[in-house]
């Protein structure tokens, strides 16, 4: 299957602010994929993060991909900005968009990766239609807006049936889960199909951040390997 390489994306939300680099560098020494960076609008979430010159400012502090996900109303205004100023994926939600089709296309034609994410209560049916046109859907496992939350086990049953209704696709896109993941849930995620594992907490609320990022790998990619 074209995706079946695990990525840990470790979130900076829950890093602190002010030494940004050094988390960045502590997770690069663990080992991470990409950067998992939080960008929320006070209107699709009930909270303010950070925007396009923290992107821009990351994009110049590291080498990994910054994984954007923007977790905010009509995403498509602000798509560009965010890759020209160094997104490598840049996610939107279905429930922030009428344009859904139209938005994720526009990614695409700016160089950058597609991801469409899907809230806890957003079945993984109103992705039908777009599945053809993205990289990567995120299934977030918690209500979006805040880090440090409790995980969602209906994220399970929704990562199953989209790693079903992957095979019809060529195995064309990334399985994406955030939101409480943590050495509890990893294995089973990988297990049920889960590729990109987004993790702020369980990482950077540890004293270690590198040995976390680490020990996520580890448990995900010895799941796959028992997968049949
Ligand atoms: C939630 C964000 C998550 C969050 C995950 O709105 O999209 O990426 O940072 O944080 P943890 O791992 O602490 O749940
Ligand atoms: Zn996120």
């Amino acid at each position: 299957m074209t995706y079946a390489r695990i990525e840990i994306a470790p979130s900076i939300l829950a890093s602190n602010f002010a030494k940004l680099g050094e988390a960045v560098r502590a997770v690069e020494e663990g080992g991470a994929d990409v950067v998992h960076v939080d960008v929320m609008d006070g209107h699709f979430v009930p909270n303010i993060s950070i925007g396009i010159p923290v992107v821009a400012s990351l994009h110049k502090a590291t080498r990994l991909p910054l994984d954007v996900h923007l977790m905010i109303d009509q995403p498509e205004k602000y798509i560009e900005g965010f890759v020209r100023a160094g997104a490598s994926r840049v996610l939107i939600h279905e429930e922030a968009t009428v344009h859904l089709d139209r938005a994720l296309s526009m990614i695409r034609e700016l160089g950058a990766q597609a991801g469409a994410a899907i809230n806890p209560g957003t079945p993984v049916a109103m992705l039908t239609e777009v599945l053809d046109k993205v990289d990567t859907v995120l299934v977030m496992s918690v209500n979006p807006g805040f880090g440090g939350q409790k995980f969602i086990p209906g994220a399970f049953e929704k990562i199953r049936q989209l790693n079903q209704l992957r095979a019809r696709y060529n195995g064309a896109f990334r399985i994406e889960v955030d939101g409480g993941v943590d050495a509890e849930n990893t294995a089973e995620l990988a297990q049920a199909g889960a590729n990109t594992f987004v993790a702020g907490t369980s990482i950077f609320h540890t004293p270690d951040p590198a040995a976390a990022t680490r020990q996520l790998r580890k448990l995900a990619t010895e799941a796959l390997s028992q997968r049949v």
